[in-house]
């Protein structure tokens, strides 16, 4: 069982090329957390858990998720993400919680995918998003067959100096720096609900004059700033002249030949 968190559409790509290739199933956790799903999950195949990379780890919600989880059935667990290129101790952070959970730890893996963090800026233009897809197909065919055979994986990012960093960066990021609260909409914005309808933990709300407001659940996902037609959600000032990214579809991937 693949469960996945995506706020871009990388990993849901991802999870979907594993599920495809493997023949296993795939659930959103996107929609567990938004319609307040039950955390129980059974499974006769090792479960694979998918989420993008935040400052060298994981989603701290969809870490606490995974905690929270009943798993029934197989004991082994993989992890994998998607990363613009580094995954810092993410691995160690994982493996911990495979240990809580008295799981079999099978290894994680990065995938180097688009970059969506738009508060960076280096968001990659739609030629350059595809061909980087194309060159971690590679990667991703390797993975898959690793899990079909239930062979262990590992990471093919390297960090530096990330045995004494990436603690307290993703503790700094996970503090101080999830919140929406400098999110701001523009006059472009047209109203259509896109946002409140992306936000995987209902985190906007269209105030009755038509303008979306956010609350204080956010995950930093940058599904709503990436998603929203208008280009009208930014980030300060500092996102307003930068490219917005959407991963395109794994079904339309594959039904245009670009995928065996
Ligand atoms: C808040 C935030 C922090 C990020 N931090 C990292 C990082 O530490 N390392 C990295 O390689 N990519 C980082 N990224 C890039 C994403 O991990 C990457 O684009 C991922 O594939 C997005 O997946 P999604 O489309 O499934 O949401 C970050 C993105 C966001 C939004
Ligand atoms: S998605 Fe964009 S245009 Fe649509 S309501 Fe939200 S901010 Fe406005
Ligand atoms: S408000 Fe936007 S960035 Fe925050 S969780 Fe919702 S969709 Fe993601």
């Amino acid at each position: 069982m693949i469960l996945y968190f995506s706020g871009t559409g990388n990993t849901k790509f991802v999870a979907e090329y594993i599920a495809d290739h493997i023949g296993d199933q795939c659930i959103s956790l996107n929609d567990v957390l938004k319609y307040k799903k039950p955390l129980e999950f059974h499974s006769e195949k090792p479960f694979v858990f998918a989420a993008p990379i935040y400052a060298w780890g994981y989603p701290r919600k969809i870490e606490k998720l995974i905690e929270r989880a009943k798993l029934t059935g197989n004991r082994r667990i993989y992890f994998v993400a998607t990363m613009e290129s580094q995954t810092g101790d993410c691995d160690k952070m994982l493996w911990r919680i495979a240990d809580r959970k008295n799981m079999r730890f099978m290894g994680f893996c990065g995938i180097p995918m688009p970059n969506n963090y738009v508060y960076g800026g280096n968001v990659p233009t739609s030629g350059e998003a595809e061909d980087k897809i194309t060159h971690s197909l590679r990667y991703l065919e390797e993975l898959a067959c690793k899990i079909e055979t239930h062979a262990y994986i590992t990471k093919i990012d390297e960090t530096p100096f990330s045995s004494v960093l990436s603690l307290p960066v993703n503790a700094l990021f996970n503090q101080f720096m999830i919140s929406s609260r400098s999110f701001i909409v523009s006059g472009q914005c047209v109203a259509c609900g896109q946002c409140v309808k992306v936000c995987p933990v209902n985190n906007i709300r269209i105030s009755p004059g038509g303008v979306p407001h956010f609350g204080r659940s956010c995950l930093n996902c940058y599904s709503c700033i990436n998603r929203c037609p208008a280009e009208a959600i930014n980030i300060g000032k500092r996102t307003m002249r930068t490219r917005r990214y959407v991963c395109p579809d794994y079904s339309k991937w594959k039904s245009s030949g670009l995928i065996d």
